[in-house]
């Protein structure tokens, strides 16, 4: 594992607000970032917004605003949400920002000195919302975009292009000898059938035909089209190009860094493809790699302002808790394959996992410690075949955790937990510790409440990159010291001998099926 880890979020458009497919890719990249940061590995997350564009101005111009108004009160809402999901990012890049505008500057002029652009003209169909330039094949005969469906429109300007097949070799090369640059692996497939093997075409990196968006310096008609200025925000921020380059310095050239980008289907090809190439260009290293996420549709429907079937996260986290919609976002849909919200999906998964098994495991044990040992955590003596089972279990599901984390395995990671809290709980069942009690066999009952103390402690510091507040509380409910609640894979059994235990009142309530379904699907016809 390399010493430094740098994690960025696409950074989203605020033509509109945030809704739950943009708070599922930063959730992630947050719990991936919680996760180095526990293992010791010294982290940088980025995330922000992509404020420039031709969709932006006309938005604007509909509110009546100007675009840098309508864009500041969204990206504000933006980073209000991501305070209320408890997003530990460590800057936050808005594409207005001087920081930025003066970098994608720059890099432009650096590309053309470097014969890497050149001015021709631009013909094709275009989709405005998407910002996209299509080719005949991509639209059919239907004239659609394919991404979004929507119409797209013939269109012609000049424009200054970007040479990819100058770096195509280089770029077949890398993804050779690197077979992790883009994952899932399969996405690899789809990125050279649909878009290398058919020809690269190259690409148009800048517009004349709007305004709202950073100027070239050379020739100050035209504006950067957005996604040259989008892609550098990953160096922008990091101070490339700037006074300070220490930052850049730490998180991007040192070849100790990992550099992963997480970004959804829908633009996977940009960065794989492009931001690359770009970086070539300057003569800089390229990402360690690209993890391309599914999408999340709302009950099987894309999800889209204009379809009127968005669903927000803050109402969620009002009614639920934070910890509740960040276990479902991770949990429900596997990382890396398409998912679905859904109004019952979301009630069965919290019950199921959050309420029946982890809460549950906590409340019978907590509860057991005081009736049995005055609160205090007994001491084990020697174990029967079922403690050692569990114990081994234990350390088993410790291990798969951490290679499916290392390997960028978010919800495998996570199954592996819930798993070992399912085989807890059968442990209380198949231990009965009521009948050792009666029987008056205390050191057996003491190993059983032991190794329960032993298993939660342990599965709360593996969750807790997710249930941010509640692995909290379970900490605080066996009195854990400072030291107590660090992470250590080769972690001592049982040192929680003597420490205090508070009975737990319900950590996750039981939500009505009924209730809460009719509930959440008010939310979406809002
Ligand atoms: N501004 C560009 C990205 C530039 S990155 C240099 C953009 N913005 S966006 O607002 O449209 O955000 C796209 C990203 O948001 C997706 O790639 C994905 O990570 C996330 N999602 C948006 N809708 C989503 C779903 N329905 N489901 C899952 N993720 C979604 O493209």
């Amino acid at each position: 594992m390399k010493k430094k880890f740098y994690i960025t979020t696409p950074i989203y458009y605020p033509s509109a607000e945030a809704h739950i497919g943009h708070a599922y890719c930063t959730t992630i990249c947050d719990i991936l970032a919680r996760y180095k940061r526990m293992r010791g590995v010294e982290t940088y997350f980025l995330t922000g917004t992509d404020e420039h564009g031709e969709k932006i101005q006309k938005n604007a111009a509909l509110k009546g605003v100007t675009p840098q108004e309508f864009v500041d009160e969204i990206a504000g809402k933006f980073q209000n949400l991501w305070k209320a999901m408890k997003i530990s990012n460590d800057d936050f890049i808005r594409t207005t920002q001087d920081r930025h505008v003066k970098v994608v500057q720059d890099v432009f002029t650096k590309l053309y000195n470097n014969d890497d652009i050149y001015l021709g003209k631009y013909e094709g169909w275009y989709c405005t919302p998407c910002e996209s330039f299509w080719t005949d094949t991509q639209v059919g005969e239907e004239h659609l975009c394919p991404d979004c469906g929507r119409p797209v429109h013939k269109a012609s300007e000049e424009a200054y292009f970007f040479k990819t097949n100058k770096y195509l070799p280089e770029l077949l090369k890398i993804m050779d000898e690197n077979p992790k640059f883009i994952l899932p692996l399969n996405r690899k497939n789809e990125m050279m059938n649909t878009f290398i093997k058919p020809g690269l075409n190259d690409l148009c990196v800048s517009r004349t035909s709007f305004d709202w968006g950073i100027q070239i310096r050379e020739n100050p008609k035209h504006i950067i089209y957005v996604w040259m200025d989008a892609l550098t925000n990953y160096i922008s921020a990091l101070g490339y190009d700037s006074d300070d380059e220490s930052k850049f310095k730490k998180f991007w050239e040192d070849p100790d860094c990992e550099i992963v980008h997480i970004v959804g289907a829908d633009i996977s090809r940009f960065h794989v493809i492009y931001w690359p190439m770009f970086l070539m260009g300057l003569g800089l290293r390229v990402p360690d790699r690209v993890f391309v996420h599914g999408l999340l549709d709302l009950n099987g429907e894309k999800m889209s302002k204009s379809r009127g079937n968005v669903v927000s996260p803050l109402p969620l986290i009002d009614r639920y808790g934070v910890d509740t919609v960040r276990w479902y976002l991770a949990r429900e849909m596997t990382f890396g394959s398409d998912g679905r919200f859904s109004p019952e999906l979301f009630v069965d998964r919290i019950n199921m996992d959050l309420a029946n098994n982890f809460g549950n495991l906590v409340n019978r044990t907590t509860s057991m410690i005081n009736k049995y040992f005055e609160g205090k955590v007994p001491a084990v003596t020697e174990l029967n075949e079922r403690d050692k089972a569990l114990k081994l279990a234990t350390e088993t599901a410790l291990r798969a955790y951490e290679t499916y984390f290392d390997d960028l395995k978010v919800t495998e990671a996570l199954v592996e937990v819930t798993e070992l809290l399912n085989k807890a709980n059968k442990y209380i069942e198949d231990s009965t510790p009521w009948t050792l009690s009666k029987e008056g066999r205390v050191d057996e009952l003491a190993n059983v409440m032991a190794l329960l103390t032993n298993v939660i402690i342990v599965a709360t510091k593996m969750i807790s990159p997710v249930l941010v507040e509640t692995s909290e509380k379970v900490f605080d409910l066996f009195h854990l010291s400072k030291e107590q609640r660090t992470y250590d894979l080769n972690y001592e059994f049982c040192p929680f001998t003597g420490n205090e235990v508070t009975k737990a009142t319900a950590l996750f309530p039981r939500l009505d099926a009924e209730t809460e379904t009719e509930y959440i699907h008010s939310l979406a016809k809002q």
